[in-house]
């Protein structure tokens, strides 16, 4: 004879003890128990199936708890940014080997490099700016005709003047800032010497050459007696560092109003002698603008522009990294296809 008391804790226990606690009431106990009823005298009978049922019940509640704990016990966090499948029992990580940088990302380091050890510090620029430091610090007052030269895209939120935000047409927009935020070595007897490699944007008309969105490095230089014969140098060691060899370098007056004087600099082209797809069979790349700063460009800036001078220079550099893997299109480096990509 089974007890139904004894019963009852021992099937209590086990749905406690449960992860699927419903199974517990298909226990072969309950089998057993109902077996036993034809072999009871008739008067006891009725009070056995009472019993039965209360022990029924009580299996049920029990499996009710412990379906409610069940459901409340803290799930593993999950991260759903993970490069790999959660549900599978091991994570399939993505191999290394099928990741690379982007060229650019890979380029933008070289050049960062080699101007860290020319004693430039490298700065980033940002993806939205003022009409104020696009323009006003550059010596672009309102209205100036030369605005229309960095037309880009804009927000319909306006700054403080009311103006629209705009996303930086070059990353000459940070030259304010940093000649503010390191004019402190100028009092040490030091350089400003800055390199900000960054993204740029314009509302171009897309082909081979142009892209909205694309990459400059702006260089700036300010310290006691610096002269136009530093800014050529300059610039002359670092294209040599980054093509690996000797190169000429020609420098013609252009104009831009932040620099005074201004010029564009070209650079013989490195991939031939007498003439190439490359260099459009000029021999000569013109590769970038730079100049002097302007005296206003420095007072905007807090500098005394009797006592310091500087150079400056804004170099795209989705053309040198083109010219460097003989890279026919420029849309292909913010095209993120693979085909392209895995060359690098
Ligand atoms: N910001 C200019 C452009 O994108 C390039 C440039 C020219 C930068 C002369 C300079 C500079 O710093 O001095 O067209």
């Amino acid at each position: 004879m089974i007890d139904v008391e004894s019963l009852k804790e021992k099937l209590i226990a086990r749905v406690h003890a449960s992860e699927a606690p419903a199974e517990v009431a298909k226990a072969p106990e309950f089998r057993e128990l109902y077996a036993q009823i034809p072999s009871l005298p008739p008067e006891d009978r009725g009070d056995f199936g009472k019993r039965v049922n209360e022990l029924k019940k009580a299996v049920d509640d029990a499996i009710g708890q412990r379906k409610a704990e069940l459901a409340t016990v803290a799930l593993p966090t999950i991260d759903v940014t993970a490069p790999f499948d959660v549900n599978s029992s091991e994570p399939l990580l993505l191999p290394a080997s099928q990741g690379t940088l982007h060229p650019l990302t890979q380029e933008i380091e070289r050049v960062s490099a080699i101007f860290n050890r020319m004693g430039f510090v490298t700065e980033q620029s940002r993806e939205i700016d003022d009409q104020f430091h696009m323009f006003e610090t550059l010596n672009f007052p309102k209205g100036h005709p030369a605005r229309d030269d960095y037309d880009t895209f804009m927000t319909v939120e306006t700054d403080q003047d009311g103006d629209p935000l705009i996303a930086p047409a070059h990353t000459s927009t940070m030259q304010n800032r940093v000649l503010k935020k390191y004019q402190g070595n100028l009092a040490q007897g030091e350089a400003i010497a800055v390199v900000v490699p960054d993204r740029t944007f314009r509302n171009e008309d897309l082909d081979a050459r142009h892209e909205h969105t694309f990459y400059q490095v702006e260089g700036v230089y300010v310290a006691k007696g610096v002269h136009a014969g530093m800014l050529v140098a300059t610039l002359q060691k670092f294209l040599e560092e980054y093509y690996g060899r000797s190169l000429n370098v020609r420098v013609n007056p252009f104009y831009f109003p932040f620099t005074e004087p201004s010029f564009e600099f070209a650079l013989e082209c490195p991939f031939c002698e007498d003439g190439c797809s490359v260099c459009s069979h000029s021999k000569w790349i013109e590769l970038l603008g730079c100049g002097m700063i302007h005296p206003n460009v420095l007072a905007a800036a807090g500098i005394d522009s009797d006592e310091f001078t500087g150079f400056a220079f804004g170099c795209g550099i989705d053309r040198l990294v083109m010219m460097k893997h003989n890279i026919e299109d420029i849309r292909h480096l913010e095209s993120a296809k693979l085909n392209f990509l895995r060359q690098f």
